[in-house]
């Protein structure tokens, strides 16, 4: 019989994957931008920090990782006994993409007198190469734990690292990558959905380019923006990121409106995450029946690249929460 005559379908692919789960001790983690579907029926629902802790503190003997490959490397650097995998090997990001490890070193062996402040969308080759990871909830926190004489490179985000730049009047060397979901917004467009709705407050993710921040009234993480999208005192919110959180929202706060910011089209399809959309219930389904693709990382490199997460971990212990328990 071929894969996809083995295929269970609706209800029975949901009762095979809650079977498979119970049966491999699996717990499945999501990112917010992944599929509705998938995030229903995950353990825990996410931004890459708190993730990153559950990944950290399951007792699962399987993590099924449903978000992109950085993610799951992560997991697997912080828990190595557990089997990590992730439904599609594919789900890549364009911020890794731009920082090959080879030329991060270089630009790292030109200013030694920096530390490096990475952000958590990289390989795992140039986590092993940085002193401290963040992530977009975590950064403010931790770039504020760092002495006001110390020199920092930050990257690959140009545009978080601006954001925190500006914001804390801090000059640091920018590496030159960018989010080509976050980067799809277009200002022309979010300024005519303004005049539509003048009073709807726009939430931007700091992935977003000068020109979408500067217009939000709120910039923050995804749990961050999943937050204020509970705490805004209107009933209509523009939301800046990958449109996929919006069913959280919707979930919560059925009786509020929340409209995805739109790109140069004037819609917001093209920011869709291509790499989180790889992920799929029937590739769940394949990676807990067959236990791949699974995530192997060699020991050395491993190590190196787990004491800038534990610096990360240490300097955001306290500052923000769990992961949102899965609708299951
Ligand atoms: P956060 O969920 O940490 O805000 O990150 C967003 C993102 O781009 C993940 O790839
Ligand atoms: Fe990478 Fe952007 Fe997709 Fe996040 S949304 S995984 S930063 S490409």
């Amino acid at each position: 019989m071929s894969e996809v005559s083995k295929m269970p379908v609706g209800d029975d692919l949901l009762a095979e994957i809650n079977r498979l789960r119970k049966e491999r001790n699996a717990v499945i983690l999501a990112h917010y931008y992944q599929r509705p579907e998938i995030q229903d029926l995950a353990d825990y629902v996410g931004d890459s920090l708190q993730l990153s802790q559950m990944a950290a503190e399951t007792d699962a003997d399987v993590i099924a990782f449903c978000g992109v490959k950085f993610m799951a490397d992560t997991a697997k650097i912080l828990s190595p006994e557990k089997i990590v995998v992730l439904p599609d090997m594919d789900a890549g990001c364009s911020l890794e993409d731009s920082c090959p490890p080879d030329k991060f070193a270089a630009f790292r062996e030109a200013h030694p007198d920096h530390i490096a402040l990475t952000y958590i969308n990289c390989s795992t080759e140039v986590k092993a190469l940085s002193d401290v990871i963040v992530t977009s909830s975590s950064a403010e926190t931790i770039l504020q734990q760092i002495p006001a004489d110390q020199k920092i490179i930050f990257g690959p985000d140009r545009h978080l690292g601006g954001y925190l730049s500006r914001k804390f009047d801090r000059e640091m060397l920018l590496w030159p990558g960018v989010c080509i979901v976050h980067e799809a917004f277009s200002e022309t467009e979010l300024l005519k959905l303004k005049e539509e709705h003048p009073d709807a407050p726009i939430a931007a993710h700091p992935e977003c380019p000068p020109t979408i921040v500067d217009h939000a009234d709120y910039v923050g993480s995804t749990s961050g923006i999943l937050k204020f999208a509970k705490e805004f005192p209107g009933d209509t919110l523009i939301v800046a990121t990958e449109p996929h959180i919006i069913h959280q929202m919707e979930k919560a706060l059925p009786e509020k409106t929340f409209i995805g910011a739109p790109g140069a089209d004037g819609n917001c399809n093209c920011n869709i995450c291509p790499y989180m959309a790889l992920n799929t219930l029937e590739k769940l389904y394949i990676a807990l029946r067959d236990l791949e693709p699974r995530i192997e990382i060699e020991e050395e490199l491993r190590l190196k690249a787990k004491k800038s997460l534990d610096a990360m971990l240490d300097m955001a212990s306290g500052t923000v929460g769990k992961g949102d328990l899965g609708a299951r």
